[in-house]
């Protein structure tokens, strides 16, 4: 295992604009985005959860996203849907109340799968960077696809929005091959540069061919859930899985079929005891892993300590013989 030193700066498109003299500060170099000379920043932390809490939890997630300001996380992402706007709004809170001196960490957010109508697209848009507040947003994805709205006129309104100047980059969400590749051939003068996917060493899911085009192409791949919702932080390995009110419990690890047993868990527990032998975080393990396959993880985080931790884990680099060995493990080389 190779050790990096903690980011001290933010890797974001802004960091590599001709004007920073900012140099990424961690592993790689980020991702191409496109065409526009700019680069990805090469992991982050997503704000699913700060849109949907108990009351009891709130002061807890909003200083999570505070501590990801003062640690200069590279990039954050949120969505509309998140909570219905609060997740962009606590996020857009710290935002005003940061060390202005301090570099701006690369923002996305998502128009919602209800927004995709060409009409409802600019009211959205609007109310996402009014939120956040800022006069343009970094990167805007389309959240998933909707069988039932044609993707072209969507992803030519955001085109036009684009050109405007409302936002920098245009990704999509849970598009499939197909539906990107539609995407792709109804632009006109811009181009997809990010498609963010459920994609984890435990959950590869079936789009092998979506990847190879995304790499192709020029796609960022952005891999949401890059711990399989905490199991490859080495949690709930130990017979106890989230309560029953948690949406965890129905998937992912959890997912069970009456009658059947999930193999994930027992390949989760053998990951781990790799790890313990080759005394590497798990987690390290995880999202290095999508690193070596050219993806940007973005990690949920629940406190100001896993933020803390999220720095650690991304500093610890495992050997590509370990990650070698975990993705047989993961696969079921070894049940
Ligand atoms: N585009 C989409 O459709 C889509 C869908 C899902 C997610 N996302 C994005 O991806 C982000 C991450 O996804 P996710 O939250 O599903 O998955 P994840 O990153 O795989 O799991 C996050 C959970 O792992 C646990 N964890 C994190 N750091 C830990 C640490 N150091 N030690 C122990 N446990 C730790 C926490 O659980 P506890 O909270 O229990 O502590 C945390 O909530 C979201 O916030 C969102 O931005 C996008």
């Amino acid at each position: 295992m190779t050790k990096k030193t903690t980011p001290k700066a933010p890797a974001s498109a802004k960091v590599s604009s001709s004007k920073s003299k900012t140099k990424l500060p961690v592993a790689g170099e980020g991702l191409p985005l496109g065409r526009s000379g700019q680069r990805h920043p090469p992991f982050g932390v997503g704000l699913w959860n700060v849109g949907r809490w108990d009351a009891s939890d709130g002061e807890r997630l909003r200083a999570a996203v505070t501590r990801a300001l003062e640690r200069q996380i590279p990039w954050l992402d949120t969505a509309e849907v998140y909570g219905m706007g609060r997740s962009e709004r606590i996020l857009g809170d710290a935002l005003s109340q940061r060390d202005k001196s301090a570099l701006q960490p690369f923002i996305s957010t998502k128009l919602s799968w209800e927004h995709l109508r060409p009409t409802m697209i600019r009211p959205a848009l609007l109310g996402s960077a009014g939120r956040l507040g800022v006069g343009r947003i970094d990167a805007y994805l389309v959240h998933a696809p909707d069988a039932s709205v044609p993707i072209p006129p969507t992803v030519q309104m955001l085109e036009t929005l684009q050109g405007e100047g409302r936002f920098q980059h245009l990704g999509v969400s849970n598009f499939s091959l197909e539906d990107l590749e539609i995407a792709q051939g109804s632009l006109q003068h811009s181009e997809v540069v990010i498609n963010q996917i459920k994609w984890n060493l435990l959950e590869p899911g079936e789009g092998s061919a979506l990847r190879d085009h995304c790499r192709k192409t020029g796609v960022v791949l952005e891999a949401y859930t890059p711990l399989a919702g905490g199991v490859l932080a080495g949690r709930f390995l130990d017979g106890k899985g989230p309560p029953r009110k948690d949406s965890r419990s129905r998937r992912g690890a959890f997912a069970v079929e009456e009658g059947e047993t999930n193999p994930l868990l027992p390949r989760a527990r053998r990951l781990r005891d790799l790890a313990v032998d080759a005394k590497v975080p798990l987690a390290s393990l995880a999202l290095h892993w999508l690193e070596r396959q050219g993806a940007a993880p973005i990690v949920g985080v629940s406190s100001p300590a896993q933020v803390d931790e999220l720095l650690e884990l991304w500093a610890k680099v495992p050997t590509q013989r370990l990650l070698d060995r975990a993705e047989g493990v993961a696969r079921g080389d070894e049940d």
